[in-house]
């Protein structure tokens, strides 16, 4: 059964040697000024250029969708200047990347904006939780102001602008964040979202914000190169959904006509099976999954038994290839693996970031060496 991650696949232009994708994940190491990724980052996306696919760690493509402190940005020269280095090493190392959109909307401060104002969300509704600063201690989000259509209109056009600006770093492709109670995920659940226009109410309306997203970057830089991330019943960052079931079919239904590259949909607890065997019926292109309970057990071999089930195409992981740059490897030779130490998640340097050990094979000595 454990072969089945090693075979092949199709996803929009992009032939895959394997199906273990690399989940998105932040580590907070861009400049804190300019939202630029370093070398290391380069280095630690190359070193895991083995992977299905890599999807980068979330990244704003405006100033006011950012949502945590030393993030990537991708509307700025610079930015796409720095990201070329990155896709060029993972590209050189035979890998293949994606670029991770996210706008946080209500999960923002103004803190994290020059003009020191307020996040922006589909309604004046808090999220609960407290942005992690190194100066100030964690700083509760304030409520949020509430978008106008106009604005809307303007962010759809800034996550296109993203996407050009991700092809033009040499990114295979982007995904749209919309899970884990971010912006897209802020539009879709009832409990974020009380307004009365064509973006609220019932879930046809709730849901035209993502389509949008998706359509323009569809547009933009090709629907196989588009991805898009859910995650249905997850409650994250104040997101609670009442109606997962009729929300998510509404979302399939009016996301039918984009053939995307994938959709990701992320699975929080063994209980959301059934959601995510409904997300399967409902797609007819490749399905990632993230599960990320593993099943109670070790997340490769479970992510070998959800592909040999047909559960989903391709399974993404995070905290096994953070810490394990030759995943793969170990997965072939059935473990061991490093792991994860979550103190170096975020920010810092090199330490637990691009220092996790590989299973270097000891170069067979020749046997006629002396000495
Ligand atoms: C350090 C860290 C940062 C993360 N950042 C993101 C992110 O930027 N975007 C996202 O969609 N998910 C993010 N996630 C969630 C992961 O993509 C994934 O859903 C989660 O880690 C569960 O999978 P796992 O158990 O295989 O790690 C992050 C997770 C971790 C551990």
């Amino acid at each position: 059964m454990m072969n089945e991650i090693f075979a092949p696949v199709r996803i929009g232009r992009l032939d895959l040697p394997n199906r273990l994708a690399m989940a998105p994940m932040t580590r907070s190491r861009a400049t804190a000024d300019g939202g630029l990724v370093s070398e290391l980052t380069a280095e630690y996306y190359a070193q895991r250029a083995t992977a299905a696919l890599i999807v980068s760690e979330g990244t704003q493509p405006s100033v006011r969708a950012q949502g945590y402190i030393q993030t990537p940005g991708i509307h700025t020269a610079a930015q796409i200047d720095a990201w070329r280095k990155v896709t060029d090493r993972v590209h050189a190392a035979d890998g293949r990347i994606f670029l991770q959109l996210l706008h946080s909307g209500r999960v923002g401060h103004p803190y994290l904006y020059p003009d020191g104002g307020l996040p922006e969300a589909p309604s004046a509704l808090v999220s609960g939780e407290s942005l992690f600063t190194l100066d100030r201690g964690m700083l509760p989000h304030p409520v949020p102001r509430e978008l106008t259509a106009d604005d809307i209109g303007e962010i759809v056009r800034d996550f296109a602008a993203g996407a050009r600006n991700a092809i033009e770093a040499g990114f295979d492709g982007v995904e749209l964040h919309g899970a884990n109670g971010y912006l897209i995920h802020q539009f879709l659940s009832g409990n974020s979202n009380h307004r009365t226009d064509a973006y609220g109410g019932p879930v046809e309306n709730r849901v035209r914000f993502a389509v949008e997203s998706v359509r323009a970057v569809s547009e933009a830089i090709g629907a196989d190169r588009t991805a898009l991330r859910i995650s249905p019943g997850n409650e994250a960052n104040g997101v609670a959904e009442t109606d997962t079931a009729e929300l998510y079919a509404a979302l399939l239904a009016a996301l039918a006509p984009y053939p995307l590259a994938y959709l990701h949909t992320l699975e929080a607890h063994p209980g959301l099976r059934g959601v995510t065997e409904q997300v399967r019926r409902g797609w007819a292109g490749p399905l990632m999954l993230n599960s990320a309970h593993h099943g109670g057990g070790d997340p490769v071999a479970d992510a070998a038994e959800l592909v040999a089930a047909g559960t989903a195409d391709l399974v993404a992981l995070g905290a096994r290839w953070l810490a394990n740059p030759d995943l793969l490897d170990r997965a072939r030779a059935g473990g061991p693996y490093n792991e994860a130490d979550e103190a170096t998640y975020y920010g810092g340097d090199h330490r637990g970031y691009t220092d996790y050990p590989s299973l270097t094979p000891l170069a067979p000595a020749p046997a006629s060496a002396a000495g």
